[in-house]
């Protein structure tokens, strides 16, 4: 059995917790906020559907106290600041790298062994200061981005075609931001490249709405989605916990792959036991590199705003 605790009880970290403890693999989730019992009280929500759901995983609430994170397999970090009207980038980005900081050192400390998956924003970024801060590594610090760009990526894609979301594999490459680059050249629907079965420009209508995808939901509620972003991470953690080895996009740490240095950024990985096992190199068309290049380029002005 295993352990997953999630940082930060808010929107994302609480549907990460409810999916993952009604999925039943886990013997423990914790949950650990700043806010004075927020995280206790998701736990005791979440815990009370067990009797509906049927599952036997205990989920627990702590107000910071990172002692519950000892032994955890996993770590999710989902703490921080989701962008609200008049909030700059850069805003952002400093509200966030603090709370990292804050979170990273104890959650190491309780738990040195365990695979940490990012989810704050800017992701490329906070996970690339997340994996310098920590000193772990590579392998084990993950940033979740491209299963949730690829899951609206294939969501919109059924949609105009009237067919089964099951039926539709999908790739993107790139930062989590308005230059990810989802790949028509590596996306099917039933085995069938996806370019044979609809018309380039409905194709690229669905691919802006994809990189808009995250947009389009915070005009909406004022504030950014949880659903797809929870079950997202909890795809991830199963994949890492019941060693699926699925090949899913994340952002992880490139050493030369795809030409790209001392980068955190969305490429296709296999995610198991061990965290990053594998980085897979697709072969890219001139186009592709230069999107992703253009993208990359885009996540390293990101991250010259800390100085790391
Ligand atoms: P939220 O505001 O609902 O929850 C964030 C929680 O973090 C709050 O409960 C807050 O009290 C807690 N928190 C703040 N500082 C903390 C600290 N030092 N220690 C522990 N907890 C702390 O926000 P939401 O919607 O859950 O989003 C969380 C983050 O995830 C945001 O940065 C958002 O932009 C990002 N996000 C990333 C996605 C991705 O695809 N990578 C998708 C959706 C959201
Ligand atoms: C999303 O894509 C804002 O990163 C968040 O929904």
């Amino acid at each position: 059995m295993a352990k997953v605790s999630i940082i930060g009880a808010g929107n994302v970290g609480a549907t990460a917790a409810d999916v993952i403890a009604r999925s039943n693999y886990c013997h423990e989730v914790v949950l650990i906020d700043v806010k004075p019992g927020l995280a206790e009280g998701k736990a005791l929500d979440i815990g009370q559907t067990a009797p509906l759901f049927g599952f036997d995983t205990k989920v627990r609430g702590y107000t910071n106290d990172y002692k519950a994170v000892a032994d955890s397999d996993v770590v999710v970090i989902t703490a921080g600041r989701p962008r609200s009207p008049g909030m700059s980038r850069d805003d952002l980005i400093h509200v966030n790298a603090e709370i990292i900081r804050s979170v990273i050192e104890p959650a190491t400390f309780y738990a040195p062994n365990a695979i940490f998956l990012i989810v704050t924003n800017p992701l490329d970024t906070m996970t690339y200061y997340a994996y310098k801060l920590s000193k772990l590594p590579h392998q084990r610090v993950i940033g979740m981005a491209g299963v949730l760009d690829t899951a609206r990526y294939r969501y919109f894609l059924a949609q105009e075609l009237n067919a089964s979301v099951q039926d539709i594999e999908a790739m993107l490459l790139g930062g989590h931001g308005d230059t990810m680059v989802p790949l028509p050249r590596y996306t099917t629907i039933g085995g069938i490249p996806i370019v044979n079965l609809i018309a380039p420009d409905k194709l690229q209508a669905i691919i802006e709405r994809t990189k808009f995808g995250g947009g389009e939901i915070t005009k909406l509620l004022g504030t950014s989605a949880w659903y797809a972003p929870g079950a997202s991470i909890a795809q991830m953690v199963a994949s890492i916990l019941l060693d699926q080895k699925r090949v899913i996009p994340c952002s992880a740490y490139l050493q030369g792959q795809y030409d790209l240095h001392d980068i955190y950024i969305g490429v296709p990985i296999k995610l198991g036991r061990n965290g990053v096992e594998e980085i897979i190199q697709l072969a890219l068309n001139e186009e592709e590199k230069k999107l992703l290049h253009t993208s990359a380029e885009a996540v390293r002005a990101m991250n010259k705003v800390l100085k790391f």
